[in-house]
C-alpha cells in the first residue's frame, strides 16, 4: 500500500558564542561544577549575545538544515518553530524566521510546548505533509532560556542554556511499512494539572511582563521518566517495534540522570543513547534537534537507522516520535 511519509532530509544547529560555564556560575551563585555535573551531567551552556534573539539561533540552524538538506529557502512552504521564548509577544518568531530566509509565500507559525515543542513541531509537521497540506517544511527548535532565568536562583539558573536545532521534512512515498523511511509513528500528551511544578511567573495577560522559570525540580524528575516510557512504550505498540530493534535513542536533554534511568526502564543499550546535555545544558525545544544534528555530523546516525525521539517538560507536556532516517 502506497502512503505518505515525512522523511528528514537535512539537520543543522546552531550555539552561540558565549559559553558559561560550571566554574562560572559558581562565581555568580552558592553552587559548584561538582554539585551540577553529579545532579545533572551539565558541565556548560551557550548564552546569547546581547541582541541576538531566538529567531536569530533559528536562522542559523535552519541555514544549516537547508543546506544539509540540498534546498534552496524558497523550496520551503511551511516553517513551523517551537520555542517558549519568541522574539516578541507576537508575531510568530517562525514568521520573522521565514521574512529571514526571504520566503514569501506559504505559512509559518510557531508551536508552543516548552521542552517538547520538538516533538509537537516535527507531529504537526507529519500531519500537514501526511494530509497534502505541506511537502516541503522546516521543522526548528529554537530558545533563549536565558532570558527567562532567575540568574540569583540556583535551583534553576544552572540547568538551562540557549540554542538552535532544525530538521528539514520531505513528503516521499512509502509502503505502509516499518521499514519505511520517515516518521512512523507519534505519541503526544499533555496534562494541565502540573502547571505549577514548572511555569513562568510572568505573561502579557497575566502580569504584562515577561516573567522568570520557576520549577520544583524533585517533582519534575519524579514524573518525568514515568512520562517517558509510557510515550515509547504507546509507539511499540503502535509498531510492533521494540527497544531491541532502535539504532539511537535521541532523548531532550534535560538532566543526565533522567536520560539515563529512562533508557534503563526501557532496556536501551547505553552505547545506543546520543547525550550532549553535558555541553549545553537543557535548551528545551532545541535540545532535541540539536542531539540529532550532532549525531549526525558525527556520523552515528545514517540513513535507514530507527530513532526514538522523546521529550517531556512544562504543563506537563511530553511526547515521542519514532522515525527512520
Ligand atoms: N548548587 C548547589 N546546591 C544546590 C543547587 C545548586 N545549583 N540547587 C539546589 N541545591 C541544593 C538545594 O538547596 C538542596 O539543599 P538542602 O538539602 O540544604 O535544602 C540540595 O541541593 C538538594 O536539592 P534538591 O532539589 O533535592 O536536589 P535534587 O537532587 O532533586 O536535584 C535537580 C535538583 C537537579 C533540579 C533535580 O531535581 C532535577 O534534575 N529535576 C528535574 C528538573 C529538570 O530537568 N527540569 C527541566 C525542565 S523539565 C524537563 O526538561 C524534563
Amino acid at each position: 500500500m502506497s502512503v505518505i511519509r515525512s522523511i528528514v532530509t537535512g539537520s543543522g544547529s546552531y550555539l552561540p558564542e558565549r559559553i558559561l560555564t560550571n566554574d562560572d556560575l559558581a562565581k555568580m551563585v552558592d553552587t559548584s561544577d561538582e554539585w551540577i555535573v553529579q545532579r545533572t551531567g551539565i558541565k556548560q551552556r551557550h548564552i546569547a549575545a546581547e541582541g541576538q534573539v531566538t529567531s536569530d539561533l533559528a536562522l542559523e540552524a535552519a541555514k544549516g538544515a537547508l543546506a544539509s538538506a540540498g534546498l534552496e529557502a524558497s523550496d520551503i512552504d511551511t516553517i513551523i518553530l517551537a520555542t517558549a521564548t519568541p522574539d516578541n509577544t507576537f508575531p510568530a518568531s517562525a514568521v520573522t524566521v521565514q521574512a529571514k530566509l526571504g520566503i514569501t509565500h506559504g505559512c509559518a507559525f510557531d508551536v508552543h510546548a516548552v521542552c517538547s515543542g520538538f516533538v509537537y513541531a516535527l507531529t504537526t509537521a507529519d500531519a500537514y505533509i501526511r494530509a497534502g497540506i505541506a511537502k516541503k517544511c522546516l521543522v526548528i527548535g529554537a530558545e533563549t532560556f536565558s532570558r527567562l532565568l532567575d540568574w540569583e536562583d540556583r535551583t534553576t539558573c544552572v540547568l538551562f542554556g540557549d540554542g538552535a536545532g532544525a530538521v528539514v521534512l520531505e513528503a516521499a512515498e512509502g509502503e505502509g511499512l516499518n521499514s519505511d523511511r520517515g516518521i512512523l509513528t507519534s505519541h503526544l500528551r499533555s496534562d494541565g494539572r502540573h502547571k505549577e511544578k514548572l511555569f513562568v511567573d510572568g505573561g502579557p495577560s497575566a502580569t504584562q511582563t515577561v516573567g522568570h522559570l520557576r520549577m520544583e525540580g524533585r517533582e519534575v524528575f519524579k514524573h518525568a521518566v514515568g512520562m517517558i516510557t509510557d510515550v515509547i512504550e504507546d509507539a511499540y505498540k503502535a509498531t510492533g517495534l521494540s527497544s531491541d530493534d532502535l539504532n539511537w535513542f535521541i532523548p531532550h536533554q534535560a538532566n543526565k540522570r533522567i536520560i539515563d534511568a529512562s533508557a534503563k526502564k526501557l532496556g536501551i543499550a547505553p552505547e545506543k543513547v546520543v547525550t550532549t546535555v553535558h555541553l549545553h545544558g537543557n535548551t528545551s525545544a532545541a535540545s532535541i534537534p540539536l542531539a540529532l544534528d550532532t549525531a549526525v555530523k558525527d556520523g552515528r546516525v545514517k540513513r535507514n537507522d530507527l530513532v526514538m525521539l522523546e521529550a517531556m517538560g512544562g504543563g506537563f507536556t511530553w511526547g515521542s516520535v519514532l522515525l527512520r532516517v
